[in-house]
């Protein structure tokens, strides 16, 4: 069993192979988090809570005369608000006479074999039966007649546990929660030196890795924007400061959930931290009316003692195989080149034909016909919402755009932004009341769209018929489901104005449950997300769509930042990444085909530049690298992802995968910047048996040698020069 209960001491032991997680009921029944770090077996951790009296930090009533018992100091599972806490609490909830303190104490619990489901939100699943094993704690107020489980869901063999808290309303009387957290997680042990790692960004530029020195007070990364963002990414790493790739410890935090979110780190008077996650509460509130329930998102925790490789690791296959979902999960994409950047707005059945004859020729795919083909849409100032060919520019429709396309040998998709809706166009002539607009305001526009409430099922319902008859109307096998604004106007006029700050999360439930029923009847249809790029590259789209427009910045320089940072937590096949022309269109920087697929592939390949112009050379070189990534596919998506370089920083940008048995891997080179004279490029490969042979380039050389004393590269003095090399263990194939 991975979940252990003790009678005598009320302790919780959660084991997975490398990790524990302990918590205790203590004698007043508060639930205390004792311990998340390396596995430690048959030891209780309890003994380093060491209560002190501390000024100014008071003492339930139950404790009486022992000034050392606080809630403001001692580490808890789940901290609320108003028991002499001060520090961030998860949960604050008002009652009908005005009160928001709560008192939770333990109920019960229930262990069982399995991972609990939340209702109408994304959470990991078990991918075989007996892979997980659920731990329900119930805690209660009797004051409030509330109930609030805490779930853990742990997957022993994956380093992974999970939490969701449920908060059960058992009154007569309606009460609002004012804030709830997935998570909150106290750590005591420790020296009080910490950093941590957060993702920031912009359009063009996502998941910016920041590596920053934990302080006192709260530091918070979140999202207003009804998306979880370009500008910050629902996931921390909290880590020693002396946390390492390969070597320390570190904890990561990862919100399943894709609109407004909160995360951040507080660090107390005593040092200690505290890291929480889950919805962002401003502008947030939700009535819970008697005899109601409210489940909070998932939070995804894993624990490294060896450095952030393995936390990332962690995540990676814990999100190909138990987060993605459908038979596209885990096998080789179609590589596709879409017509956005080729062409943009100005396109018709005739341009997408010669593009698919040009293309099909390089080994390409699919073509994805992107922004333009419904309404009467040449820019984006109209048309969102009439999910109807446009004649003029697709002669006949659809059904016959796609069968000379398939006759060709191209598989076809189509680019849809189900979520938005044109001032300019039919639908909103017809519903102006299903976008989202504050009553006697002026909405604000962004990229010229308003954005459809989603919380109504009668817009839900819109959306759903229209893709499906368009989705019926052709051989479609790929969707693009796009996002292209930040939320602002949040009124909708079918909610009570007492329930209105419910809408931000009721928009993404709304969302969710569209999703869930297109992909569930089109299992045959690859889903792919995209928010202006990655504006909602999180986990919780991820478990509809398993793969996600990394950025709308296709420059590779630029990428390799962009890649990095995703990486994190990120697996590489669920990062949709394209080749595009040069100069490219968001930096104006010219790179060579080979570096710009070099940095694509590390990703799901495809291309996004018009074939018809490019050069003999160029279209060899392409055919080449598309046999090239089909051939090393296998170990690009199923290796194990190390990061050698950081290109923050560094002069080069390396990274590797390296199959899990260790018999091979594949080393990915780029230089960011390009010195006269420079020194040779040199890096210590990871992943590789320290005992084998590999073969590198014509030499044989230890793994041990490779990983320790490296590999150095004469690299010539080019600018982004890059260079791919296949490692294959010698000794098998002598
Ligand atoms: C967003 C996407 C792009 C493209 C355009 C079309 O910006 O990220 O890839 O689809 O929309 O309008």
């Amino acid at each position: 069993m991975a979940i252990l209960f003790d009678e005598n001491t009320h302790g919780f032991f959660l084991h997975t192979v490398n990790t524990t997680y302990q918590m205790q009921v203590d004698t007043f029944g508060f639930l205390l988090h004792v311990f998340y770090g390396q596995r430690i077996d048959g030891q209780d951790m309890n003994y380093l809570i060491i209560p002190v009296d501390r000024g100014f930090s008071g003492n339930p009533y139950d404790a009486g005369t022992d000034r050392r018992y606080s809630l403001d100091t001692l580490p808890l599972e789940y901290p609320v608000e108003g028991v002499g806490d001060y520090r961030q609490p998860a949960l604050s909830i008002t009652g009908k006479n005005g009160s928001t303190s709560l008192d939770l104490r333990y109920k019960g619990h229930k262990i069982f074999h399995g991972k609990y489901n939340i209702p109408s939100l994304p959470a990991l699943y078990e991918s075989e039966e007996g892979m997980a094993e659920t731990l329900e704690i119930i805690l209660g107020d009797e004051t409030l007649s509330l109930e609030v489980s805490l779930f853990y869901g742990v997957f022993a063999e994956k380093d992974i546990i999970t939490r969701a808290v449920k908060v059960v309303n058992k009154s007569s009387e309606d009460v609002v929660m004012n804030r709830i957290f997935s998570a909150s997680l106290d750590i005591q042990h420790g020296d009080g030196f910490w950093d941590f790692l957060h993702f920031h960004g912009r359009h063009n530029m996502e998941r910016i890795c920041e590596r920053v020195r934990v302080c006192h007070g709260i530091t918070l990364i979140n999202s207003r924007r009804g998306i979880s963002s370009h500008h910050h990414n629902p996931f921390l790493i909290l880590c020693d400061e002396t946390t390492t790739e390969d070597a320390g410890s570190c904890y990561g935090m990862n919100l399943v959930y894709s609109g407004n979110f909160s995360a951040g780190i507080e660090q107390d008077q005593t040092d200690a931290i505290r890291m929480f996650a889950g919805l962002n509460d401003e502008n947030f509130s939700w009535n819970l009316t008697a005899g109601e329930s409210f489940f909070a998102p998932e939070v995804v925790l894993t624990f490294s003692a060896s450095g952030f490789s393995r936390l990332s690791q962690n995540y990676h296959d814990t999100y190909r195989h138990n987060l993605c979902r459908g038979k596209f999960k885990l096998c080789r994409r179609p590589i596709m080149i879409n017509n956005w950047e080729a062409t943009y707005f100005a396109f018709s059945s005739r341009t997408l034909v010669e593009i698919a004859r040009s293309a099909v020729d390089l080994g390409i795919e699919m073509l994805v016909m992107d922004d333009g083909w419904f309404g009467k849409r040449n820019d984006d100032t109209s048309s969102l919402g009439d999910w109807k060919v446009n004649l003029e520019k697709i002669p006949g429709g659809l059904g016959l755009l796609v069968d000379e396309l398939n006759s060709l040998g191209l598989k076809f998709g189509l680019w849809v932004e189900p979520e938005m809706v044109s001032e300019d166009s039919d639908l909103y002539r017809k519903h102006p009341d299903w976008a989202l607009c504050i009553p006697n305001r002026n909405p604000i526009r962004s990229r010229h769209q308003l954005v459809l409430d989603m919380s109504r099922a009668d817009v839900r319902d819109y959306i759903y018929t229209s893709l499906c008859s368009v989705l019926d109307s052709a051989n479609i096998e790929y969707v693009k489901w796009d996002m292209n604004r930040s939320i602002a106007d949040w009124f909708s006029c079918k909610l009570l104005s007492e329930t209105q700050s419910e809408l931000s999360h009721r928009y993404m439930l709304g969302v969710y449950d569209l999703l869930e029923r297109l992909t569930s009847h089109y299992p045959d249809i690859l889903f792919e997300g995209c928010a202006g790029g990655g504006g909602r590259f999180d986990p919780g789209m991820l478990y509809y769509q398993p793969l996600i427009w990394c950025s709308d910045n296709t420059d590779p320089i630029e990428r390799l930042k962009i890649q990095y940072g995703t990486s994190f937590a990120y697996p590489v096949s669920s990062v949709s990444s394209h080749v595009s022309a040069v100069p490219n269109h968001q930096t104006g920087r010219c790179t060579s085909f080979a570096t710009r697929c070099i940095v694509a592939m590390s990703g799901s390949f495809g291309f996004e530049l018009d074939p018809r112009s490019l050069s003999a050379y160029d279209r060899e070189t392409i055919r080449k690298q598309i046999s090239e990534y089909k051939h090393f596919q296998h170990i690009i998506h199923d290796g194990l992802y190390y990061r050698l370089s950081n290109p923050l920083k560094d002069r080069y940008a390396a990274w590797m995968m390296a199959y899990a048995d260790k018999s091979a891997a594949l080393l990915n080179i780029v230089v960011m910047h390009v010195e006269a004279n420079p020194r040779h490029v040199h890096v210590l490969l990871k992943g590789l048996d320290g005992e084998s042979l590999y073969k590198v380039e014509g030499k044989t050389i230890s793994g041990k040698a490779l990983m320790n004393a490296g590999l150095s590269l004469s690299l010539p003095t080019q600018e982004y020069y890059s260079k791919q090399i296949y490692i294959e263990r010698a000794d098998e194939n002598a």
